[in-house]
């Protein structure tokens, strides 16, 4: 394992990151989660047991791993909490190696309200985000107005930061809502009581990972979210808020590139995503509820239905590239099991012209036409197979074929939810 590993989702996310992950953690001391916030959720399937990580890396549950929540995550402290004493409850500690960035910003009532205000009140333009008040936290942050997780611990610094924030808030919801208002004095006395529980948990976790490096211990970095989710990558305005691509790593947990020797991307072996925006390889309504119900296609936070599509190898091409992806982990595979025929989307295709691409101009993804190529499908189970030659030929065809379109080496195949259903390439 390379000292330094980024692992990011290829498309819209939900690929089966905790799943890799997990995979991955014994091999490193530390998993760091730099970006996003409880709008993810990592499913790890363990024996007869399932845990969905939202904030916490998902390498909790290797014991004796350091994990850490890096500044560039936005953590809502409740859930956090929440998430501590569930793991706790199924007998997995997080004291001593749960770490958070005394510089993540916090996200308070009022930027729930904000996204869920603007999710119900906006005529056009609705993302189906997930509610979780991360947009309006990193608005907050990068408008110079955040409050940060050690601004928590002095008390009265907070609360003359928390006031003018209420205040403003307050005002704007009011105008554009008739909303009552939030009492500071609540938000302040609670979030007091959860600084006091988190307080053990903070530190300059920049520091830490430096020293760490220096040491010569190995990082495994879990990006949440997927490329196309990006704030500047993806397919905005229908993106989330944070950089979920592998440069995320660097500013959302304070490490130099230079200190990256790796970046691992996790492909579904067809396409989902969650919420609104476009999605050229989309099924229609037959062969969506196929693979929704085979592939257990619904949101680990939210729990909508994820719309599903076609591998569409033009998006995790230019996933590779913009990551930097040296290898990828293909995951999900034994959904397509039972296809008859199966498509790859290897171009789209704009007013005549074919494109390799996804160019900037509103609306292309919607308008353009997908080019296919159609394989014979297995019509076997892969759930069982130990080794990557168990699998069918017209199986090792599909993925030998996706390796081809988007250039790079294949690590990993993932053919079940269960940690032993995960086959090295070759
Ligand atoms: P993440 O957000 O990228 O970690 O992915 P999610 O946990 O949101 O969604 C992936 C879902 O697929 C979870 O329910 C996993 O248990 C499940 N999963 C992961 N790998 C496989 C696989 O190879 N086959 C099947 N059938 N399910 C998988
Ligand atoms: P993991 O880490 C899939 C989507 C939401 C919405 C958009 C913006 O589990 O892969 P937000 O609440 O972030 O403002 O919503 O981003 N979204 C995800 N989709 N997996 C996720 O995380 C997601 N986190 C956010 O559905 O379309
Ligand atoms: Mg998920």
């Amino acid at each position: 394992m390379a000292q330094a590993t980024v692992l990011v989702g290829a498309q819209w996310g939900d690929e089966g990151k905790g799943k890799v992950i997990d995979i991955l953690t014994k091999d490193v001391q530390y998993v760091v989660r730099y970006q996003g916030g409880n709008n993810a959720g990592h499913t790890v399937v363990i024996g007869d047991d399932k845990y969905v990580l939202h904030l916490i890396p998902s390498g909790i549950l290797h014991s004796g791993k350091i994990c850490v929540i890096g500044h560039g995550v936005v953590i809502d402290p409740k859930a956090l909490i929440d998430e501590i004493l569930l793991l706790e409850e199924k007998g997995i500690d997080c004291r001593g190696r749960l770490k958070i960035s005394d510089k993540a910003h916090v996200i308070f009532p009022y930027h729930n309200k904000i996204d869920e205000f603007r999710e119900s009140k906006r005529k056009q333009g609705k993302i189906g985000t997930t509610k979780r008040g991360i947009g309006p936290c990193y608005a907050d942050k990068v408008s110079r107005v955040g409050i940060r997780m050690g601004e928590l611990f002095d008390e009265r610094y907070f609360k003359d930061r928390l006031e003018s924030n209420v205040e403003e808030k307050n005002a704007l919801l009011k105008d554009l809502d008739s909303f009552e208002g939030f009492p500071v004095e609540d938000i302040f006395k609670k979030y007091c009581e959860y600084a006091r529980y988190l307080k053990s948990f903070t530190c300059d976790t920049t520091m830490l990972l430096n020293e760490a490096l220096k040491k010569g211990d190995t990082i495994l970095f879990e990006g949440a979210q997927g490329t196309f989710l990006d704030v500047d990558y993806g397919t905005y305005p229908y993106v989330t808020s944070s950089n979920s691509t592998a440069g995320g790593a660097c500013t959302g947990a304070g490490i130099g590139p230079s200190k990256i020797d790796k970046v691992i991307g996790v492909v579904k072996a067809y396409t989902t995503r969650v919420g609104e925006g476009p999605f050229p390889t989309e099924f229609g309504p037959e062969l969506m509820e196929k693979i929704r119900e085979k592939g257990g296609e619904f949101g680990a936070t939210t729990g909508r239905a994820r719309r599903c599509g076609w591998f569409d190898s033009v998006l995790v091409k230019n996933s590779v590239d913009i990551n930097g992806i040296d290898e990828v982990a293909i995951t999900k595979l034994d959904v397509l099991d039972e296809m008859e025929t199966i498509k790859i989307c290897t171009a789209y295709k704009y007013n005549g012209e074919l494109y390799y691409n996804i160019p900037g101009n509103p609306g292309f993804l919607d308008e353009c036409e997908t080019i296919y190529e159609e394989h014979s499908g297995w019509e076997e189970d892969t759930s069982n197979a130990t080794a990557y030659r168990d699998l069918p030929e017209n199986a090792r065809k599909y993925l030998d074929r996706i390796k081809e379109l988007i250039g790079t080496d294949i690590i990993l195949v993932s053919v079940g939810k269960s940690r032993k259903q995960t086959l090295p390439y070759k």
